[in-house]
């Protein structure tokens, strides 16, 4: 219903190029540069302050660049506010999730987007593909009248994710969405993100988890003090090689010349992710 079932050619969905942000004095992102491809699950890893979720936040209209060109499907794009971002078919899971608990699941995937026949709700339609997303998704469910209070971690995040899909976007972004999970949650998670790979999706995955990253993602983009510091294909990429990455113990991304002029930088300083 609501996934294209059509396979799609990979193909470049989004292209970020020399993404700057600053709030006041703090450089948060400088120079960054991201693509996304149909199909492919791009993997944003850096330590505590990296930027990570300050270019979310971009992508979701969140926050303005202060420089930088953001393509989608080849066009130049603003994303002044999140419903643009939205509109676009970008959509976001944040951390939080921004579940309503008291709801049940079938009004929490059609919060704000719930169907109506003669102006009334069409609960009956909206159950009823609340069942077929969440079968496509092989998403584990009790029942879509339970309320979301009642659900378990993983399913929450489930929930969230399939809500993120009801306005058909292209690009789903997740933000830790196993950080919160125990095993077998995390592996449901993880199966979750593979579906949405499988139906063309660009999925963008912040993960503090390299074990989490390294199942599921294509490609691994590394942030580091704002910068881009790496971009590994997974087949290629060992927790060691990402962890020097992230803690600046290799430099993939400045020049040498600026990095001998950041040298004060050069030393990894920052505390070992999670693995
Ligand atoms: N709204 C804001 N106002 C001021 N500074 C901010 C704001 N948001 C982020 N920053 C700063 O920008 C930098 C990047 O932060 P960001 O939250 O993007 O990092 P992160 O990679 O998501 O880190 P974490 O892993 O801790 O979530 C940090 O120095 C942070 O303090
Ligand atoms: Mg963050």
């Amino acid at each position: 219903m609501t996934l294209s079932t059509s396979t799609r050619k990979p193909e470049q969905i989004l292209s970020l190029r020399g993404i700057g942000k600053k709030f006041g004095a703090v450089r948060a992102l400088t120079n960054v540069d991201m693509d996304v491809y149909a199909g492919e699950v791009v993997a944003i890893v850096g330590d505590n302050g990296a930027g990570k979720s300050t270019l979310v936040k971009i992508l979701a209209g969140v926050h303005p660049p202060d420089g930088g060109t953001i393509h989608f499907f080849g066009e130049e794009q603003t994303l002044a506010t999140p419903t643009d971002a939205r509109d676009l078919g970008i959509a976001t899971v944040f951390q939080d999730l921004a579940l309503s608990d008291s709801l049940d699941v079938v009004s929490n995937l059609w919060l704000g987007r719930e169907l109506t026949r003669s102006g009334v709700l069409d609960e009956v339609e909206m159950e009823q593909r609340s069942w077929s997303l969440l079968r496509e998704l092989n998403a584990r469910v009790p029942s879509v009248r339970t309320p979301v209070a009642s659900l378990s971690g993983g399913q929450r995040q489930t929930v969230a994710i399939a809500r993120s899909l009801i306005g058909q976007p292209s690009v789903v972004i997740l933000d830790e969405p196993t950080a919160a999970l125990g095993i077998a949650q995390t592996a449901e998670v993880l199966n979750l993100i593979e579906r949405l790979r499988e139906r063309g999706l660009g999925v963008i995955l912040i993960s503090h988890n390299l074990a989490d990253v390294l199942a599921v993602a294509d490609r691994i983009v590394v942030l580091r003090l704002g910068r881009n510091n790496g971009d590994f294909r997974a087949a290629d990429a060992t927790s060691e090689k990402i962890i020097a990455a992230i803690t600046g113990a290799t430099d993939h991304g400045m020049s040498r010349r600026a990095a001998e002029k950041a040298s004060p930088d050069a030393t990894p300083t920052s505390k070992e992710p999670e693995l």
